[in-house]
């Protein structure tokens, strides 16, 4: 059940502007995100806007990429951008570009309201690529959660202090209602956006050269001769995957299914296009979906502190 302490209820109705979320896994950072969206949408603080920059995790749309939504109150737009990666570990040049492009996108269509919530990546070199992140999108808040003494959030907060970057600092302690997820429940989660996307797609048939595709696989790009050597052919089906065209860039696709012949795969590919991206504007405030909030209460737990820089 979905549980809003006090401390979550002062902050969602005061927080305003970019407002950046960090803090490791499981601490409760995207749930705080949808609900700080949905009181901005409640209040018609127009436009608002969700950036998404979780590629394993995303709550608007297909894994391995990152994702904007900015609602105008008439009307919602989605734009996504390519990271080919379900952890920005070892892409992080890549994820910043992403950051950087959508972050420009909302800033043209005049969004103050902006919640960027993030993955759990914040350990050793997540550390840097994070406050990279900060610096990027300049927040007027940022919220770390689960701060205690000794771990890595308190080492985030003190980077960032000492930096002077992310604006005035917030610092939720854990909270026990928060529940960690199993990898298994992580990748099934992932494998059904991708499933769901799949469908969507416009489907193809094509031999392929082994050197033109490349899969991600266990969060990691691959090229596909790579995979075929260590995997079954059979476990290509739903991957997600990208096409190389000749100029180096890459169409992203979804496999679903795959024939060998002599000199090559047949493969099956649903291509994503912008078109498959940008799912339907009916779907409304799409990240409340699952949140039940009307019906949620209120207990009591530890006061989140704003930190003096
Ligand atoms: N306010 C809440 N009330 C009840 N359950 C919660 C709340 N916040 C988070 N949870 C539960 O805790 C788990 C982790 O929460 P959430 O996905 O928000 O964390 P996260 O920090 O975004 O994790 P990740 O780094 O993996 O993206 C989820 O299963 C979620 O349902
Ligand atoms: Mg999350």
């Amino acid at each position: 059940m979905l549980v809003i302490p006090p401390v979550y209820k002062k902050y969602i109705s005061t927080l305003h502007g970019r407002v950046l979320l960090l803090g490791g896994a499981d601490t409760g950072k995207t749930t705080f995100a949808r609900l700080l969206y949905i009181s901005w949408y409640k209040k018609q603080s127009f436009p608002c806007a969700f950036l998404d920059l979780d590629p394993g995790q995303t709550k608007l749309g297909l894994p391995g990429f990152h994702w904007g939504l900015i609602n105008h109150g008439w009307k919602n737009e989605r734009v996504a951008r390519m990271l080919g990666s379900f952890s920005p570990r070892g892409y992080e040049q890549l994820s910043l570009e992403n950051l950087k492009h959508l972050t420009h996108w909302l800033k043209k269509q005049e969004a103050e309201d902006i919640v960027l919530d993030t993955c759990g990546y914040i350990r050793d070199t997540g550390m840097a690529y994070k406050i990279h992140v900060a610096e990027i999108f300049a927040p007027r808040y940022t919220v770390i959660f689960s701060m205690s003494k000794n771990n890595d959030e308190e080492k985030l907060l003190n980077t960032l202090i000492k930096n002077g970057i992310g604006g005035e600092i917030i610092a939720f302690p854990p909270q026990a209602f928060v529940t960690p997820r199993t990898r298994e429940k992580r990748i099934r989660y992932r494998n059904r956006q991708i499933s769901l996307f799949a469908k969507r797609g416009h489907s193809f048939s094509m031999v392929v050269k082994l050197d033109q595709c490349e899969i991600v696989s266990n969060g990691h790009v691959q090229p596909l001769k790579k995979f075929l050597c260590d995997s079954a052919s059979s476990e290509l089906k739903n991957k997600l995957g990208a096409l190389k065209k000749a100029d180096g860039t890459h169409i992203p696709c979804v496999v679903t299914n795959s024939v060998l012949f002599e000199d090559g795969y047949q493969v099956e590919f649903h291509i994503i296009t912008e078109k498959h991206l940008t799912p339907p504007a009916e779907e409304g405030i799409i990240i409340a979906k699952d949140l039940n909030v009307e019906t949620s209460s209120a207990t009591n737990h530890p006061e989140a502190g704003r930190v003096q820089p």
